[in-house]
C-alpha cells in the first residue's frame, strides 16, 4: 500500500469516526432516523437556535418506555398528535423527532410490499425465503424462529445503514387458512390452529430478537379472509380456531403488535371493536404494544360496512375502540374535525400515541445513534444475504418440500444412471414461481431449471410447454416428443400469482388451463413414469395424477424462495431426503361447490356442510394434512409415563366444579379449565415420548405429529387436534427418543358452544400420524 495513499485512508477513518461521533438531529441520507443524540456542537446552527440545551425527559433511558412515551405525548400540540395517527407519521423538528414510517413488511424476507424500507443503497438485495406455507410444512419451530430471526437482524441492518425509516414490520399473517382457494392462504401457516400458534410464537420471538431488533405484527386479527364481508363466527369456532393463533402471538410470543382487518365479525368491524382491540388483545391476551389497522381499514368501517354515518365518528370509533395507527392517512385527515365536533378527545388520542410512542422508545430511536446500541448496533451490509442466512434459505425450502407420491421408487434420481432428461413446464424456469406474494429483491436465484443443470449440466433440455401457468394454449405434441425421446422427465406445473394472490382467490381447484392434458400426454408419450413437481401456495386437486400409474412421483414445493430451485433438485437428486408434511388439507374439486363465504368449521350434516379442515371435514381428500412421505422407512413406537404415578396428580381435580356438556349424549362430565386454574393445570403434564427408528436406506429427518383424538364428536369435538410436532434426523438403523410434554389441560381439552374450553372425564387417545400409538389417558379420578 503506497504512503499516500495510507494517509488519505487513516484520514477517511478519522473523518468517519468524527461524523459518527457528531450525529446530525435529523438524520441525513444514509443515516439511521434517531433522537436523542449528544448535544450538538456549539457552533452548529441547531445550537445557535437555542435548540435541546437542556436534553428532553423523554431522552432519559432510566425512564420506563411508557413514561418516556407520556412525556413526548404530552409534549406535542394537538395537530401533531394528529399528524402521528396514520403510518406515515411526520417528524416534530422542535423535539428533534424523526418523521417514522409504520409499515413495513417480512413475511419471508423483507419486503417491497410496504413503505418503510428501501432497497436503492449499499444493500440492494435481501434473503428470500421460502413463501411462509412452505416453511410450515418443515413442522419446526426452531427453523421458523430463526428464518425471524434473520428477517430481524436484516431489517436492523438495514435500519442501521440508513436504508430504512421503520423497524415495525407487519408480519407474520396467522390467519387460519380456512378454505383452500383463498388467495393469500400461501401467506399463513396453514389450517390448524395449533401449527398456526407454534409458528406466531416462533417467528415473532426471532424477529422481535434477543435486543428488539425490529418489532412483528400478527395479522389480520380475527377470522379475516373475507376481506369486507361481515363474517358470521361462532363463538365455539372463535375460541378454537380463529383467535388462538393472535392469543399465542401476544401473549406467548410478545409480539407488539396486532393488526385488524377489513372484514368484521358477527357486524362489528375488527378496527370497530373494543370487545376485540381492548378487551380481548390488550387485557385478556397482556399485549404490550399497538395496534395498527390494515390499509385503509377504517375508512372501510364507514363505506363498506356502514357502521358509522360520518367520517369523524368512524375514526372517533376507531381510536376509543382501541385501533392505534391507521394505515393511510383516513385518521390523520379526520381527527382534528372529530375533537372538534366532540366525536373524539385529545385524551382518546394520547391513549393511541403512548402505546405508539412507547413501541418506538423500545426500538431505540430515542437512545442516540442505533450504530452504538450494544447488542444490535453492529448489524450491517454484512449481515444481509450472509452465507448463513442464504444456507438458511435453503434448509427451510428443502425441509418444507412434500413427497406425495412415490409408488414405484420413481425418486430419488441418480445422476450417473440419468442419460438423458426432459424438464418440461411453465414453472421450471420462472423466477415469480419462486417467491409468492410478499418478497423482496432476492440475493441470488435458482430456479428449478437451474437447479438440475446443476446436476446435469446443459444435458437437461427445457420445454415449458405452456407460455405461462395459466396454460391457455399448451404445445402437447413438441412436449410428448420430446418426452419420448427423453430417459427421464421432470413436469414443473402449478400456479402463479395469477391465479392466486391477495385479492384474487381461486374459483376450481384444479390446475389451471391445460396443464392437466399436457401431464397427461407427457406421462403417456414417456419412456417410464414421469415426475411431477408442483409449485403452489393452495392446494390443487391432482386425483388424476395421483391415480395415474404413468406419473411415478409427486413433490409439493410450494414458492421456494430464492434457493427454491437447488432445494427441489436436492430432493430429486437424493441429496436431500424429503421430511415436509402437508400443512392443510387438499380437497377435491367438489369441494368449491361449499360457499367461501361460509366460515363453520364444523360440519353440519343435516345442510350437508361439510366441514372444513382435518379437525372437521367429513368429506375425501385428495391428500390430508399432515402428509408426506420419506425416501426411508421409518417406524414409531409411544412411550410414556402417565398411568398409575400420576394419578396422584389426578386427583388435584377432585373438587373441581364438574358441569354436564349440554349436548354431548353420552352424559360425559366435562371440567371447566379456567376453574382447575394454571397451578393445578401445570401440575398435570406428563411426558410422552416416542421412539423413532429409519430402517432405511437413506438418513434423514422425521418428523412426528402428535394428535388427540376424541372418541365422540358430540358437542362440536373435532374428531382429532394436532398437539405437538417435532423432527429428528434419524440415521439409518438407529433409533431415536422424541419428547413430548403433554399438558392435559390445554391438549386434552376442547372448547364448548359456548366458548368455554373444558376437559371431558374418562379415556383420552394419543395419536402419532394416522396411527393410534397408546390409549386411554384415563381422567378417571376426575368424578
Ligand atoms: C414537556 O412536558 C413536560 C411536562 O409536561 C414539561 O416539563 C417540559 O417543559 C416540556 N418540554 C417541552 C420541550 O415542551
Ligand atoms: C432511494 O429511494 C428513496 C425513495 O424513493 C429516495 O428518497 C432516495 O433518495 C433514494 N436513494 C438513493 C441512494 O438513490
Ligand atoms: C391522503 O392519501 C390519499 C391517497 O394516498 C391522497 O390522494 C391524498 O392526497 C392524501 N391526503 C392528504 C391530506 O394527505
Ligand atoms: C359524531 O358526529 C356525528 C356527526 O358527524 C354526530 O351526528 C354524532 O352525534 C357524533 N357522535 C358523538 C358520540 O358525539
Ligand atoms: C405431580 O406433579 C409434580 C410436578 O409435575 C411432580 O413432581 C409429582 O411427582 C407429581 N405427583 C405424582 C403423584 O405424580
Amino acid at each position: 500500500m503506497a504512503a499516500a495513499f495510507r494517509i488519505a485512508a487513516a484520514m477517511a477513518v478519522a473523518l468517519v469516526l468524527l461524523l459518527l461521533i457528531l450525529p446530525p438531529r435529523v438524520a441525513m441520507a444514509d443515516e439511521p432516523p434517531y433522537s436523542c443524540g449528544p448535544p450538538p456542537p456549539p457552533s452548529s446552527s441547531l445550537a445557535a437556535q437555542g435548540q435541546q440545551q437542556q436534553p428532553h425527559r423523554f431522552c432519559d433511558a432510566r425512564l420506563t418506555a411508557e413514561q418516556r412515551a407520556a412525556d413526548l405525548v404530552a409534549n406535542l400540540t394537538l395537530a401533531e398528535k394528529v399528524s402521528q395517527l396514520g403510518d406515515r407519521a411526520a417528524g416534530v423538528a422542535r423535539l428533534g423527532v424523526p418523521a417514522y414510517e409504520w409499515w413495513s413488511e417480512g413475511l419471508h424476507g423483507l419486503s417491497i410490499w410496504g413503505r418503510g424500507i428501501r432497497f436503492n443503497g449499499t444493500v440492494r438485495a435481501v434473503t428470500s425465503f421460502p413463501q411462509v406455507i412452505l416453511t410450515a410444512a418443515a413442522f419446526d419451530a426452531g427453523l421458523w424462529r430463526r428464518v425471524g430471526e434473520a428477517v430481524g437482524a436484516e431489517a436492523r441492518a438495514l435500519y442501521n445503514l440508513g436504508q430504512a425509516n421503520g423497524l415495525t414490520i407487519w408480519s407474520p399473517n396467522v390467519n387460519i387458512f380456512r378454505d383452500p382457494m383463498w388467495g393469500r392462504g400461501q401467506e399463513t401457516p396453514g389450517e390448524d390452529p395449533v401449527t398456526a400458534s407454534r409458528y406466531a410464537v416462533a417467528f415473532v420471538t426471532g424477529l422481535q430478537g434477543i435486543g428488539g431488533e425490529a418489532s412483528a405484527c400478527c395479522k389480520h386479527a380475527t377470522a379475516y379472509d373475507l376481506d369486507y364481508w361481515n363474517n358470521v363466527v361462532t363463538l365455539q369456532d372463535l375460541e378454537d380456531t380463529y383467535n388462538p393463533p393472535f392469543k399465542s402471538c401476544v401473549a406467548e410470543g410478545k409480539a407488539t403488535c396486532i393488526m385488524c382487518g377489513y372484514n368484521s365479525i358477527n357486524g362489528v368491524p375488527a378496527c370497530a371493536s373494543s370487545d376485540l382491540l381492548t378487551k380481548k388483545v390488550r387485557q385478556e391476551w397482556g399485549m404490550n404494544g399497538y395496534v395498527a389497522s390494515d390499509c385503509d381499514a377504517v375508512a372501510t368501517i364507514r363505506d363498506a360496512h356502514h357502521y358509522t354515518l360520518s367520517p369523524e365518528d368512524t375514526v372517533a370509533v376507531s381510536i376509543k375502540a382501541g385501533m392505534d395507527v391507521n394505515c393511510g392517512n383516513y385518521t390523520q385527515v379526520h381527527a382534528m374535525p372529530a375533537v372538534q365536533k366532540g366525536n373524539l378527545t385529545e385524551k382518546d388520542i394520547d391513549r393511541a400515541l403512548v402505546n405508539l410512542f412507547a413501541v418506538r422508545m423500545r426500538l431505540g430511536h430515542f437512545d442516540g445513534d442505533p450504530r452504538s446500541n450494544a447488542v444490535y448496533g453492529h448489524l450491517g451490509a454484512a449481515d444481509v444475504c450472509s452465507p448463513a442466512h442464504k444456507s438458511l434459505a435453503l434448509e427451510a425450502a428443502q425441509d418444507g418440500i412434500v413427497l406425495l407420491k412415490n409408488d414405484v421408487g420413481a425418486l430419488p434420481l441418480q445422476p450417473s444412471a440419468v442419460t438423458s432428461l426432459a424438464v418440461i413446464g411453465p414453472n421450471a424456469d420462472n423466477l415469480g414461481a419462486l417467491h409468492g406474494n410478499y418478497f423482496g429483491p432476492p440475493c441470488e436465484t435458482t430456479t428449478p431449471l437451474q437447479g438440475i443443470k446443476g446436476y446435469f449440466g446443459d444435458r437437461a433440455r427445457f420445454l415449458a410447454g405452456c407460455d405461462s401457468p395459466a396454460c391457455a394454449v399448451a404445445a402437447t405434441n413438441e412436449a410428448a416428443a420430446l418426452a419420448s425421446s427423453s430417459d427421464h422427465v421432470v413436469l414443473f406445473m402449478g400456479l402463479s400469482q395469477k391465479q392466486e394472490q391477495e385479492g384474487l382467490d381461486r374459483t376450481s381447484l384444479l390446475l389451471p388451463g391445460e396443464q392437466q392434458g399436457l401431464i397427461t400426454a407427457v406421462a403417456n408419450a414417456a419412456r417410464r413414469p414421469v415426475i411431477l413437481v408442483l409449485l403452489t401456495g393452495g392446494p390443487v386437486d391432482v386425483t388424476f395424477a395421483k391415480d395415474n400409474p404413468k406419473i411415478g412421483a409427486i413433490l409439493w414445493a410450494g414458492y421456494p424462495g430464492q434457493a427454491g430451485g437447488l432445494a427441489i433438485a436436492k430432493v430429486l437428486f437424493g441429496d436431500h431426503n424429503p421430511i415436509g408434511r402437508l400443512p392443510v388439507t387438499w380437497y377435491p374439486e367438489e369441494f368449491t361447490k361449499v360457499p367461501m363465504t361460509d366460515m363453520r368449521m364444523r360440519a353440519d350434516p343435516a345442510t350437508g356442510y361439510p366441514g372444513r379442515s382435518y379437525r372437521f371435514y367429513q368429506g375425501n381428500t385428495v391428500y390430508n394434512f399432515g402428509y408426506g412421505l420419506s425416501y426411508s422407512k421409518f417406524s414409531r413406537r409411544m412411550f410414556s409415563s402417565f398411568s398409575t404415578s400420576n394419578t396422584g396428580n389426578l386427583s388435584l381435580l377432585a373438587g373441581v366444579m364438574a358441569r354436564r356438556a349440554g349436548d354431548d349424549g353420552g352424559g360425559m362430565s366435562s371440567y371447566l379449565v379456567k376453574e382447575i386454574g394454571v397451578e393445578r393445570c401445570s401440575r398435570l403434564v406428563f411426558p410422552a415420548v416416542v421412539e423413532v427408528q429409519n430402517h432405511g436406506p437413506m438418513d434423514g429427518k422425521h418428523s412426528v405429529l402428535m394428535y388427540l383424538r376424541w372418541p365422540t364428536k358430540s358437542g362440536g369435538r373435532p374428531a382429532r387436534q394436532l398437539i405437538g410436532f417435532r423432527s429428528q434426523h434419524v440415521k439409518v438403523g438407529e433409533k431415536a427418543m422424541v419428547s413430548f410434554e403433554v399438558s392435559p389441560c390445554e391438549h386434552f381439552s376442547w372448547v364448548g358452544e359456548d366458548g368455554e374450553r373444558v376437559i371431558d372425564g374418562g379415556a383420552h387417545f394419543l395419536m402419532v400420524g394416522d396411527e393410534e400409538l397408546e390409549t386411554s389417558f384415563g381422567l378417571w379420578g376426575l368424578s
